[in-house]
């Protein structure tokens, strides 16, 4: 399974290819007894419910559940979209890159982290009395904002386009925060307190050798949901809201001389 956490876009595929070949089947034995359009929206159907079952029987992340669940009406849609303007089609494609860059290309889909959360955030930055915050991907910089002020220093960095632009008027209108369009992998995190992020499996174990290699002694890596594997982390938060949220606190401890 190793080749579909690189390459989920072979599973999606399979996934569509399983119920292709069951709607296949099933048109065959129902041809003569069923209305075309009725055929239509039942093979639809079957094909969309299929292939997303599928995919998550394969193990794929969430997201791509749901691109297997959209997919087969989006390519309906496109091949019955004769008669309707091409421009709305380009745009969406234009307007989803530039929101959800980061989903194809690091494996990070869009999610937000919610008000609990942040309060958990806000209350660990006190007891440590931490000054300096870094959200590594930080969207639409809900988080960023909220910990920004009263002696602390927040900062976000994101890289998805439009996800950034709003982050950024929005703390320039609110005049808290300070959004950087950069990319994680590049960003200098050397003089920070307390690091957060909330992205997916995929990026954890380079995340925290970067974390190690860069952090000084004693300040904090944390991962909202998704812990390092195979590492234990200093502390587990588990709070009360609704879905349940995991904070994994990473203290950086050792000097980072003795890693080199
Ligand atoms: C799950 S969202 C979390 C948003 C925010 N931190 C929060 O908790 O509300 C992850 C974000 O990371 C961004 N991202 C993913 N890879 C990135 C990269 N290499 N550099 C900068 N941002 C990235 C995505 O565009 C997305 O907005």
């Amino acid at each position: 399974m190793k080749l579909l956490r690189s390459y989920p876009i072979i599973g999606a595929i399979a996934a569509q290819i399983v119920a292709g070949a069951l709607v296949f089947a099933l048109v065959l034995g129902a041809a003569d007894r069923f209305d075309a359009r009725i055929l239509f929206w039942s093979a639809l159907l079957v094909q969309s419910v299929v292939a997303a079952l599928v995919t998550k029987l394969l193990g794929l992340p969430v997201w791509w559940i749901w691109i297997g669940l959209c997919f087969p009406a989006a390519m309906a849609l496109a091949l019955y979209a004769g008669d309707l303007p091409a421009w709305p089609f380009g745009l969406g494609f234009v307007v989803l890159y530039l929101l959800f860059s980061n989903t194809a290309r690091e494996r990070v889909p869009l999610y937000l982290t919610n008000r609990a959360t942040t309060e958990a955030l806000a209350s660990l930055m006190q007891q440590r009395n931490a000054r300096r915050f870094i959200d590594l991907g930080s969207g639409f910089g809900g988080v960023v904002r909220a910990l920004d002020g009263e002696g602390r220093q927040a900062t976000g960095v994101e890289t998805a386009p439009l996800v950034w632009l709003v982050s950024a008027i929005l703390s320039k209108i609110q005049r808290r925060g300070r959004m950087l369009r950069q990319d994680i992998w590049t960003t200098d995190i050397s003089d920070q307190d307390v690091v957060y992020v909330f992205l997916s499996p995929e990026p954890m174990p380079a995340l925290y050798d970067k974390a190690r290699r860069e952090m000084k002694p004693g300040s904090l890596l944390v991962s909202n949901s998704f812990g390092v594997p195979g590492l234990k982390p200093s502390e587990i938060w588990e709070l009360s809201d609704r879905r349940k949220t995991r904070l994994y606190l990473y203290e950086m401890s050792e000097p980072r001389a003795a890693e080199e």
